[in-house]
């Protein structure tokens, strides 16, 4: 069967959802933001949840009745050359389809990104090299997952859940040598997987690429959509832009701040005019749900927002859910000779590309290679990323240092130690990716190890504070928090 008509068959078995929101368990509380629904005129057709622990979900499936819900996955590298060889896949897929099948996920949904490459462990996404190399990689990836799902499929379903391949955001630069939309062309015809297109994640391909330059946003939407495999497209992600934290203070005047995908911020008009666009495409023909991304969010806003998608675009979504319009201009399926020898070394060089990758945006190794060429050509962008962003990200983001050692933070000026040093110390060699990914729990093991390195006499302090951290962290983690107090 060729890979377009599995894609229809496996479409064909996801059901037409409409207007829903994707949200995190605990951020803000998905009972108190249902609870706030039941007293507005228009409700979620359907909830995407982020990955939690299995008795956050349990909570939720008991809580939210009928709602359907729909599961964003995490922790699945597929961009990178070593995830079928990764130790704990087999845990990661196990816990993966479990979960899948605790909500009745009709998909899962996982960002073409990653937070670890190469050795190298990051707090955010980094979208993938742009290559076809790199395109035939994640599919092949894709397939592996795909597999998988379907073994796990429930009675009486054809196929498991689908996976979605969900367009990532660009952080002030881009690497790669094809545009974004041939590298999802590739993808999808490799493998029959959905897409998700997030309006936001689109918008920041227009700032941080040459587009800015060379076109208006609005041409640049029609023409990123004809070449896109729209007919792929699943679900449709919006929310809000925003300046980072650490860039907060930068008085930017130009008509495209520097904004990143922000979920906590409101959804900016350009976004909404983007999938005005987005909608109208004739080539949107699986359009299975619309999500607004809502985790960490303030309740009102969720709520009055979602309020002004429904007038806004219901009627056009309810179209789009009863009818299937044609698409003119198809596109041939590819034929693959599946040399595995050439593949195999693809796979290597790719790996080395990935240790590169991750070298340069840490600023240990210049950017060089066709690759690089845009970042060479305009470096701002990259420079942002790694003077800001990057800092910010390991120092901050996702727990501060100075909040989570305290103590040992204080002693450290003493013992002639600057805190950003662990910036420098946590780029400065590869680590064996030896665990499930948890940015929390790694960024404390390695804060200690650094401390027993540069600062050894603070090293008891620091095991006790982490001792400290680490139980509460297990305590959040075990389902006391207040969801659970929603549910009978
Ligand atoms: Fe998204």
């Amino acid at each position: 069967m060729s890979v377009e008509r599995e894609f229809e068959r496996r479409a064909q078995a996801v059901p037409k959802l409409g207007l829903g929101l994707s949200v995190d368990v605990y951020s803000p509380d998905l009972g108190e933001v249902m609870s706030r629904f039941q007293r507005s005129a228009f409700r979620p057709a359907y909830l995407e949840i982020f990955r939690a622990t299995t008795t956050a979900l349990r909570a939720v499936s008991r809580y939210v009745g009928e709602i359907p819900l729909a599961y964003h996955g995490e922790g699945l590298w597929i961009t990178q050359p070593d995830f079928s060889s990764m130790p704990f896949l087999e845990r990661e897929l196990t816990h993966v389809t479990s979960e899948l099948n605790l909500l009745r996920s009709p998909w899962l949904n996982h960002e073409c990104a990653t937070k670890q490459m190469g050795g190298y462990t990051f707090g955010t996404y980094l979208p993938p090299l742009y290559t076809a190399e790199s395109a035939t990689l994640v599919a092949d990836n894709i397939a592996l997952v795909q597999e998988q799902l379907d073994q796990s499929r429930r009675p009486g379903e054809a196929f498991g859940p689908l996976f979605l391949l969900e367009m990532p955001p660009l952080t002030y630069f881009m690497a790669g040598t094809i545009s974004v939309p041939e590298y999802f062309r590739l993808v999808t015809e490799r493998t029959p997987c959905g897409l998700v297109l997030d309006i936001g994640h689109l918008w920041t391909v227009y700032r941080y690429t040459a587009a800015r330059r060379q076109s208006s946003l609005q041409d640049f939407v029609e023409r990123f959509l004809d070449e896109f495999p729209m007919d792929q497209v699943i679900e449709i992600h919006i929310a809000g832009l925003a300046l980072h934290e650490a860039g907060r203070h930068a008085v930017v005047q130009q008509e495209y701040p520097e904004w990143i995908d922000a979920h906590a911020a409101p959804i900016q008009p350009v976004c909404w005019a983007i999938l005005d666009q987005v909608l109208a495409h004739p080539c949107l023909r699986h359009l299975r749900g619309v999500a607004l991304e809502v985790d960490t969010k303030p309740v009102e806003l969720i709520v009055g927002e979602f309020a002004a998608a429904r007038r806004r675009l219901g009627p056009v979504i309810d179209r789009l859910m009863e009818v299937t319009p044609s698409c003119s201009g198809g596109v041939e399926p590819v034929t693959h000779d599946g040399r595995a020898h050439e593949a195999e070394m693809d796979r290597r060089f790719l790996e080395e590309d990935y240790v590169r990758y991750a070298q340069i945006v840490s600023g240990h190794e210049p950017p060089t290679g066709p690759a690089w060429k845009a970042v060479v050509d305009d470096p701002s962008g990259l420079e942002r990323y790694m003077y800001a962003y990057l800092p910010h990200e390991i120092l901050e983001w996702g727990g501060a240092l100075t909040d989570m050692f305290p103590e040992t933070c204080r002693g450290l000026p003493e013992e002639g130690v600057a805190l950003d040093e662990f910036l420098a110390w946590w780029f400065d060699r590869p680590r064996p990716t030896d665990r499930p990914y948890d940015f929390f729990l790694l960024k404390m093991d390695r804060f200690v190890e650094f401390v027993g390195e540069r600062a050894s006499t603070l090293l008891a302090l620091a095991r006790h504070e982490a001792g400290t951290l680490r139980q509460a962290y297990e305590d959040a983690n075990a389902g006391s928090r207040s969801l659970t107090e929603f549910c009978p």
